[in-house]
């Protein structure tokens, strides 16, 4: 196994060294790719400056409203290569919390740069790699819901040779400073706070105590030795994105919880198990030592713990003493995000990314209806999956993953969703990222963050594969070999119905750099341009105006394909003309992810994840991923 340093290697990356995929023949396969690729040059986008925006599809229907004046209230930015953080003139920004700053006042004075804080208060601190976020207004209070990903292990143990844990204490430290925190924030004299000692203020760790409902809950496969019921779990893991139900919790999204368990003895054996395991990216070595030190990660004795993770986890934030509940009816993949919208007659429509080279783009639709102020406890808990297959025609449909598509019990297309949507055979994507729902017109958009091995050959010349063996054929909605720079799908369904099986699709965009590939497809669609461009989409919200928040976690070399598009950023833009602008440019290193908004929407709080270089505070001290908050100086409406 190569170097598996997770400060420098990415979830994918140790995925593909833990997992090469499997060899097939697949000549059929690679001749349907021929067919598609031509089709798609031919009949949907045009390329290159010049050429009118997105020459068909969706955008033609609203084009008369591309005459419009611009919807863009700041003037662009250029690109960054340097450690801190850029917004256009006549804004500014202050750092709201990062890494290691007390959400109690016990914690006060903990964190130092040498210790970067101690095992005993990191339960008690803003924890690390901050990511996708919400705002609650409850009563006269706002209060956030945010992410804790994943540990850079050499910056949070640095006492620790290479970063590797020691002890069951460093584990814990480790485990503390991922998962969630609520906190409730305040706007003072001296801008925003956190507000400490705040009864909402809680941390959820990859300890903290999780009820387990639906199909999936009380299956064998979710039952241990410390919990043979099924039913009640430890923790929540590897928190990507976020989502926010109509009746004010907080969903947080299980992404790479596979690199939290390894084995210290044998591999499981059972077929069933070991499949998954395969499929989900379990291997024997873990990603964090886990297993060494805490026996709930070896999965050499507890198999079906690693079952009992890659879930939707519903937390109410309007009370820091309620249990997270994980709901299994809306699958197990590796999530990014839960996109939440209601259909015309009030059901609950949730889109999610499954976020791995080749895996897929998935719905899920309640049986019963919101109704305001009704009963929501069991909402999340009947309903039906589907899995996205998108034409070449730009039409698609949600394919529903039933016992009778897939021969396989609730439970287990729960447990293994993945599998289920192999076998109706779903369209793989380029890595599925966010999904933002427009507030202003009935449709949706997904970053395709990028996908290095699409379209690409094993050495025996058949087309590499995702974990489960589906091709990774070049399709029209991912439609280049070897996608480095990524595009962004949108779709509308049939009737104005969120909960309708049937869409019509089109790419928003499909980034590129036009300053190195001068033509075609690479040089990316026409709305981008050597003033806007930028790669891997990832993080993405609507705001309520229905202007489009893209922040990219991408190559920030600046050099090769990715020449003059500097560090990660985010990006504003406009669905109904295509147009997008650069609002922000992250510190070198660093990825910008999630965003949310002040409940006067005078303030914009944006996350700035793993950055390289010292920020925020300078040389000399840790890189601190933090949460920072952005005002316009005349304190105007931000979106
Ligand atoms: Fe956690 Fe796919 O990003
Ligand atoms: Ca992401
Ligand atoms: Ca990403």
């Amino acid at each position: 196994m190569k170097d598996l340093d997770p400060t420098t290697v990415s979830a994918d990356e140790w995925d593909e060294m833990n997992f090469p995929r499997p060899e097939e023949q697949e000549f059929d396969r690679v001749v349907e790719r021929a067919i598609s690729r031509r089709g798609f040059l031919g009949g949907m986008l045009a390329f290159g400056s010049g050429a009118a925006v997105m020459g068909t599809g969706l955008l033609d229907s609203t084009s008369a409203l591309a005459q419009q004046a611009s919807r863009f209230a700041f003037k662009p930015i250029p690109t960054a290569t340097d450690s801190t953080v850029h917004v256009p003139e006549g804004y500014s920004w202050n750092i709201l919390t990062r890494w290691g700053d007390p959400l109690f006042a016990e914690a006060e004075g903990d964190f130092t740069d040498e210790t970067g804080g101690s095992a005993a208060m990191s339960d008690k601190v803003f924890g690390e790699n901050t990511d996708g976020m919400e705002l609650f207004v409850i009563g006269d209070r706002q209060v956030i819901a945010v992410n804790q990903e994943y540990v850079n292990n050499k910056i949070n143990l640095p006492q620790a040779k290479d970063g590797t844990p020691a002890s069951a204490e460093d584990v814990r430290k480790l485990q503390n400073l991922q998962g969630v925190t609520v906190m409730e924030v305040s706007e003072t004299e001296n801008g925003w706070e956190v507000v400490k000692d705040s009864s909402f203020n809680r941390r959820i760790t990859h300890n903290t105590p999780m009820h387990i409902t639906g199909p999936a809950a009380g299956h064998d496969l979710m039952k241990t030795e410390a919990d043979p019921t099924g039913t009640e779990s430890l923790g929540t893991f590897n928190n990507c994105g976020a989502g926010k139900t109509p009746w004010g919790t907080y969903l947080t999204c299980e992404e790479n919880f596979n690199g939290y368990f390894g084995a210290t003895g044998e591999m499981p054996t059972d077929e069933k198990i070991a499949a998954g395991y395969a499929r989900y990216g379990v291997a024997a070595e873990g990603r964090y030592a886990y297993e060494k030190f805490d026996a709930r990660f070896d999965v050499s004795q507890n198999p079906n713990e690693p079952h009992r993770a890659g879930w939707i986890v519903e937390i109410d934030p309007s009370d820091a003493s309620s249990t997270p509940v994980k709901r299994t009816a809306l699958g197990r993949f590796k999530h990014e995000n839960a996109a939440c919208v209601l259909a015309p007659d009030g059901r609950v429509v949730v889109y999610m990314g499954d976020d791995e080279r080749g895996e897929f783009l998935y719905k899920w639709v309640s049986r019963d209806v919101y109704v305001p102020g009704g009963d929501t406890s069991t909402l999340l808990d009947e309903g039906t999956l589907h899995v996205a297959k998108f034409n070449e025609d730009q039409t698609g449909t949600w394919l529903a993953l039933t016992p009778e598509a897939t021969g396989m019990s609730g439970a287990e297309i729960a447990i293994f969703t993945r599998t289920a949507a192999s076998k109706v055979g779903a369209t793989t994507m380029d890595r599925p990222e966010w999904v933002a729902v427009n507030p202003t017109a009935i449709e949706a958009y997904c970053c395709l963050t990028n996908n290095s091995r699409r379209g690409a050959m094993n050495d025996d010349g058949s087309i590499r594969t995702n974990a489960g063996g589906d091709a990774m054929t070049v399709n029209a909605v991912n439609p280049r070999e070897t996608n480095g720079y990524g595009q962004i799908v949108r779709w509308r369904p049939a009737s104005e119905n969120h909960a309708s099986s049937i869409f019509e699709w089109d790419l928003y965009v499909m980034a590129g750099n036009p300053s190195v590939h001068t033509e075609g497809p690479y040089a990316g669609s026409a709305n981008v341009n050597t003033g806007n461009m930028f790669n891997s989409p990832d993080g993405m919200v609507m705001d309520s105006t229905g202007m489009l928040w893209i922040q990219t976690d991408g190559d920030d070399s600046n050099e090769g394909d990715f020449v003059g598009q500097g560090n990660n950023q985010m990006l504003v833009g406009d669905p109904v003309t295509g147009e997008i602008q650069r609002f922000l440019t992250g510190p070198n290193g660093s990825e910008v992810t999630g965003l949310c908004w002040s409940a006067d929407r005078r303030t914009m709080f944006v996350g700035i994840q793993h950055p390289a270089a010292p920020f925020p505070d300078g040389e000399g001290k840790l890189p601190r991923s933090s949460i920072i908050a952005i005002k316009r100086d005349d304190n105007a409406l931000l979106g």
